[in-house]
């Protein structure tokens, strides 16, 4: 790379929530958003383009010259990777390129449609409903994450999966770790070979007796892997994606939606009163929130040029989310949370092949979720300053660890 020193990959939000609304864009990253591509330095002191601004974020996410495959040399890994030889990535096609993604991706399309997500509809609003009922009867106060925003997504995901949720606790942690940067890469091993090991006894088990059972593990195992077109270990980490991907992230959308909705009083009293209007309320909540703080990661194959700026093949590029999402170029006012914005345009799935392929599900359950706690709760309150709101600091996933709430 031919440019001046790096400076660090800067993380946004920031772990502070205790200015205004939530944090605004610090010099620095107004700096950064202005500027076509910046070098910096990854927590694994690998160097990487910074890419920024939303025209260049959707130029790199849609190139077919960056891979997302982060075993090839040269990845600009977020954080150091276990040895190969502990590292069995089979079916994560979060981080697979061209027909191989294609391949396992197009298995699931139709599961996440949006006509399919309605159907679940109704499972989404009892697992509120129950979510809700517990926490009426057991009174205030109450940890907002523990008991609403975490079990919500994850019995949805459980239900989904076919993966019983009585085992939350074994796979939460463990899909915490996986998210977590700053975890040595020895515990990161250990936790995926436990949860593949996990999802592999309850694969090996459906097929067995896969022949009544409706949910998804089932159907791929009738539909796909006994007729050869998918083995039993791609099965494995397709799952695992799902049930790491499909609960943290929400969970952590739901408890910072509900900390910032509750931050100005009038939020919840007109979400009750316009529940219709939660739709455009949630992709403003997505777009501002851009929970996914660390960005993408790229590794580029080819020369490529995005916002004008030459990355040579073998350089690394993140795409920061967060501030194309704040890019003033696209939203107006970026900076303010505006719950009337018609915000369509964020990149808080991300973009291009690997775009969220749960984001049908995800805007489901928010809504559900916001409007529900709005109706049944309308003196909820946060009883704790926001300065000392314990957050997730080192996860690549922004949220809080709790969210303590009385009503
Ligand atoms: C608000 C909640 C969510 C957010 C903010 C979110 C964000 C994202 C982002 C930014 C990506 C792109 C990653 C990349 O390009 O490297 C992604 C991919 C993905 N997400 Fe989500 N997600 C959410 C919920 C979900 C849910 C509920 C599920 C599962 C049911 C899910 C499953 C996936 C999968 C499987 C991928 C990989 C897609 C691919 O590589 O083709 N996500 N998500």
């Amino acid at each position: 790379m031919t440019t001046t020193a790096a400076t660090d990959l800067p993380l946004w939000p920031p772990s502070t929530l205790d200015q205004g609304p939530f944090a605004l864009l610090d010099d620095e990253q107004r700096w950064l958003l202005a500027r076509p591509v910046t070098r910096v330095r990854l927590p694994t002191g690998v160097p990487a383009w910074l890419v920024t601004r939303h025209a260049d974020v959707r130029q790199l996410l849609r190139h077919p010259g960056f891979s997302a495959d982060l075993e090839r040399p040269g990845f600009p890994l977020l954080r150091p990777l276990p040895p190969q030889t502990d590292l069995d990535l089979q079916g994560g096609f979060i981080r697979m390129d061209g027909a191989e993604h294609s391949r396992l991706r197009r298995m699931l399309t139709a599961e996440f449609m949006i006509k399919n997500v309605r159907r679940i509809e109704p499972l989404i609003r009892q697992t509120v409903d129950a979510a809700l009922d517990d926490l009426a009867a057991a009174g205030p106060p109450a940890d907002l994450v523990e008991s609403f925003a975490l079990p919500v997504p994850s019995v949805v995901i459980c239900h989904l999966l076919g993966v019983p949720y009585a085992d939350h606790d074994f796979f939460q942690v463990r899909s915490r770790t996986l998210l977590d940067r700053t975890v040595p890469a020895e515990l990161v091993a250990a936790h995926l070979r436990e949860l593949r090991g996990y999802l592999h006894d309850l694969i090996l088990a459906r097929q067995a007796d896969a022949d009544g059972a409706d949910d998804l593990i089932s159907r791929l195992v009738r539909g796909r892997v006994a007729t050869g077109q998918l083995a039993v270990a791609e099965l494995v980490g397709m799952a695992m994606l799902l049930l790491v991907a499909g609960h943290e992230t929400t969970a952590n959308m739901i408890s910072l939606s509900t900390l910032l909705l509750l931050r100005e009083p009038g939020r919840f009293a007109a979400l009750r009163a316009a529940p219709d209007r939660a739709a455009i309320l949630v992709e403003e909540l997505l777009r501002y929130l851009s929970v996914v703080r660390t960005g993408l990661p790229r590794l580029a194959l080819t020369d490529a040029e995005i916002g004008g700026h030459l990355i040579r093949a073998g350089e690394g590029a993140v795409a920061v989310l967060s501030l194309a999402n704040r890019d003033p170029k696209v939203f107006d006012n970026p900076e303010e949370f505006d719950p009337y914005r018609e915000a369509h345009q964020h990149f808080a799935f991300g973009f291009g092949v690997h775009q969220c392929i749960g984001q049908p599900l995800a805007r489901a359950e928010l809504r559900i979720a916001l409007v529900e706690l709005a109706r049944r709760f309308p003196g909820l309150r946060v009883t704790v300053p926001p300065e000392q709101l314990s957050t997730r600091d080192t996860s690549i996933v922004f949220g809080l660890n709790t969210l303590p709430v009385t009503w």
